[in-house]
């Protein structure tokens, strides 16, 4: 063996050793710590994580955002249940952050963002939306244009088992707006007449802001939930010291 040659073991072996001991950081590589809490380092930050974030993250423990399935959800309306089957919703990964504000005091985390989503899955429906009565069951989607969204959230501080400090969620509240338009592609709204399908579905669409008012919420409480949820974990598994270069407050 050359001289040469046992350098460059010697060499691989500490390049390596310096690589899996020295850099044993958790946060994945598009989490860009911002060095201060100004919100223009926060959104950018943020926004540069969103699209990788959104893919999960088997490793971490972190889900598929988008698209992720609603299993089944039944939304209770006045004299209406509609259920919701596989409902792909899809979207997140092209949101827009429009504003985060850390304070790292106050424990106190605000995220406004916009997206388009989509909804596509099966349902049935039996009962009434407005006038009209319902008895179907069918395909369904449903398109929410520039959906804008504040999610406040109350942090605390928490340290793990080898004593690594994070981020975790006290507790949450949301506003929203429908944004631009939602629309609704919903086949076989009646299963005796195609022709009311189509009329029942035109008016829907027409009076969008008020149908999605009255059976919005639960799906939007829906994906709130689980975005926050997914995030709670990813905080309890990524330190504190990975997602910001700014000193803990005390706790
Ligand atoms: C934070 O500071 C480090 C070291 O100076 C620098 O490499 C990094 O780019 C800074 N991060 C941001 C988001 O500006
Ligand atoms: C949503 O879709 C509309 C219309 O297609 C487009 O103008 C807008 O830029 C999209 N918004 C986002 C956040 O992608």
């Amino acid at each position: 063996m050359s001289l040469q040659v046992a350098f460059s073991g010697v060499l691989i072996f500490f390049v390596s050793f310096y690589c899996d001991y020295g850099y044993a950081k958790i946060a994945p590589d598009y989490i860009h710590p911002c060095n201060d809490t100004s919100r223009e380092c926060l959104i950018k930050a943020t926004q540069d994580a969103v699209p990788e974030f959104v893919k999960g993250s088997p490793k971490l423990g972190v889900q598929l955002l988008d698209p992720f399935t609603i299993e089944k959800l039944s939304i209770p309306l006045n004299g209406l249940t509609f259920t919701f089957y596989q409902g792909k919703v899809s979207g997140f990964r092209n949101a827009i952050v429009d504003d985060v504000v850390s304070d790292l005091e106050k424990r106190h985390f605000i995220l406004a963002f916009h997206c388009n989503l989509t909804i596509k899955g099966t349902y049935d429906a039996k009962g009434r939306i407005l006038l009209f009565p319902i008895d179907g069951a069918g395909d369904a989607k449903i398109k929410l244009t520039n959906l804008r969204m504040k999610v406040d959230i109350k942090t605390k501080y928490v340290k793990d088992k080898q004593g690594l400090n994070h981020f975790s969620v006290k507790s949450y509240k949301y506003s929203f707006d429908y944004g631009d338009r939602v629309s609704f592609e919903i086949t076989n709204l009646f299963k005796q007449s195609e022709e009311l399908s189509k009329t029942v579905l035109a008016f829907l669409n027409d009076n969008w802001k008020l149908v999605a008012e009255e059976f919005g919420k639960p799906i939007v409480d829906y994906a709130v939930d689980l975005a926050i949820r997914t995030i709670e974990k990813f905080f309890l598994v990524v330190p504190y010291e990975e997602l910001i270069n700014v000193p803990i407050p005390k706790f």
